[in-house]
């Protein structure tokens, strides 16, 4: 094929026949790594510096593709934007094999041929492993401002339950009394957490790989510094086969997701559970509930529902990318091209459901009647009844048998552990006294869980508190 109808592509030289059109189509990124143009733009500009340095650009030059490189940047690409043929850039998307070639069509159209130095010492390998990187980690941070509005929303929510209790559950069976801003803690302490894996990817994966070349390294003695601090990362990645194929960056993200994903699932399964009139919990806020078609007396929590198909997904994408990674021998192979689908999927899902969550947490009103009334029957304060006997010097196996029978004595007669006579009581044990009483309310039963990360009111205020702090120092710090 002659070179004037040859279609443009990156690498067509050594070819003599063009590529079959089905084939053409179906092997291009661009459909969706069009996602990556900040990325892109901005690791090209890197590079632009430091071709610059090693004196492949002339300062003038240099100027003029970093501007052309801003003016192809400013392009607003859409989804849409792909059918519309009156877009500016239309014939590079029709064109373009992936967001690589497309900025190089579009940086000539606007600079002309000098565009084609761009490319000095530099593969699109390391190109996309850059892009990625730089995705994942805009993806990063605003993921965790996401966690943190979450976990604001439900410290205050915490707050403003004050003291009211619930029932906790082991084996879903009622266990002992918490407090309600016990439980929702308990979502803040997984957050933190997620916040904290978060971090520490973020911080294992900023590297440079600018400067790997296609597998061994860039063949022009280039300053990779120049680019690495140019695209805040910490340093140059230190090896260029493991640079050009490495993906942990984007495998860790998206676990790390699979795990968030996992947290939010079981909050949305609570609540979920705790809307049924069974439970009554909760009065579905109906901003974010759906009716039913067929049935007119329907109020479904379709929010929390998603949320937990949702997730699902996001276990999809770690998966996914898992396989994707076990077997490839070093290093870059095109499989990887299809690692990046998981990445956006999984990071605007998430995005999606944080973007959700911190409002539906606000208009979360509970039915504290009902959450006391099944926190102050069903003797959940039999434990605290145990620990009566045993500060009384009572071994506990033998408390724990006596306040057992006084169990089976109430359930037999259909009467709570307070409603037992002292009489009666005695019956199972001498150490029972009058103020067997007082140590077996709903307070009593909070209170004797004064320990560190337990529901005693006093070091749930505390737990409160602290969580606020930790959470407002983690907002100022740099992520
Ligand atoms: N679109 C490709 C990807 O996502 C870019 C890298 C292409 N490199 C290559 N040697 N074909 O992986």
């Amino acid at each position: 094929m002659s070179e004037q109808n040859q279609p443009t592509k990156m690498w067509s030289g050594r070819f003599r026949e063009p590529l079959d059109s089905g084939f053409e189509q179906w092997q291009r990124s661009f459909p969706f790594d069009w996602r990556l143009l900040p990325q892109e733009i901005a690791a090209s500009t890197a590079h632009a510096r430091v071709i610059a340095a090693a004196g492949v650009l002339t300062s003038e030059e240099l100027d003029r593709m970093v501007a052309g490189l801003a003016l192809v940047g400013e392009l607003k690409l859409t989804e849409s934007e792909f059918h519309n043929p009156n877009f500016p850039a239309a014939a590079s998307i029709a064109q373009a094999e992936d967001i690589h070639h497309f900025v190089e069509l579009e940086l000539t159209r606007a600079i002309g041929d000098l565009a084609l130095k761009l490319h000095t010492g530099r593969s699109r390998n390391e190109q996309i492993a850059t892009d990625m990187r730089l995705y994942v980690r805009d993806s990063i941070d605003a993921i965790l401002e996401g966690l943190r509005s979450w976990a604001f929303a439900l410290v205050e929510l915490a707050e403003t339950s004050s003291d009211a209790v619930m029932p906790s559950y082991t084996h879903l069976q009622r266990a002992e009394p918490v407090l309600v801003a016990h439980w929702l803690l308990s979502y803040v302490s997984m957050i933190e957490r997620d916040i904290s894996r978060l971090r520490n990817a973020r911080a294992r994966m900023n590297y440079c790989p600018l400067g790997s070349g296609a597998i061994a390294g860039a063949t022009l003695a280039l300053d990779r510094l120049i680019a690495s601090e140019a695209l805040a990362f910490d340093a140059p990645t230190p090896n260029s086969m493991d640079a050009t194929s490495d993906r942990d960056f984007a495998l860790e993200f998206t676990q790390a997701l699979a795990v968030i994903g996992l947290h939010i699932s079981r909050f949305a399964e609570e609540l979920t559970l705790f809307s049924t009139a069974e439970f009554g919990f909760l009065d579905l806020p109906e901003a974010f509930s759906t009716g039913s078609s067929a049935m007119p007396q329907k109020k479904n929590p379709d929010l929390t529902e998603l949320i937990r198909g949702k997730s699902g997904r996001l276990i999809g994408s770690a998966t996914a990318l898992s396989v994707l990674i076990k077997g490839l021998p070093l290093a870059y192979n095109k499989d990887l091209q299809e690692g990046q689908e998981p990445v956006f999927d999984a990071s605007r899902t998430m995005q999606g459901m944080l973007a959700v969550l911190p409002a539906f947490t606000n208009s979360l009103k509970f039915r504290y009647d009902r959450m006391a009334a099944a926190a102050t029957s069903g003797y959940l304060n039999a434990m605290a009844a145990a620990t009566y006997l045993s500060n009384r010097g009572v071994p506990f196996r033998k408390a724990h048998e006596q306040i057992g029978h006084a169990v089976r004595f109430g359930l037999e007669s259909g009467r709570e552990l307070n409603a037992l006579t002292l009489d009666e009581l005695k019956a199972f044990g001498e150490h029972f006294a009058e103020d067997f009483y007082d140590a077996i309310t709903i307070e009593a039963a909070l209170d004797c869980h004064d320990v560190i990360g337990g529901t005693a009111r006093a070091r749930v205020r505390a737990a409160l508190e602290d969580a606020r702090s930790r959470i407002a120092v983690d907002v100022e710090q740099p992520a």
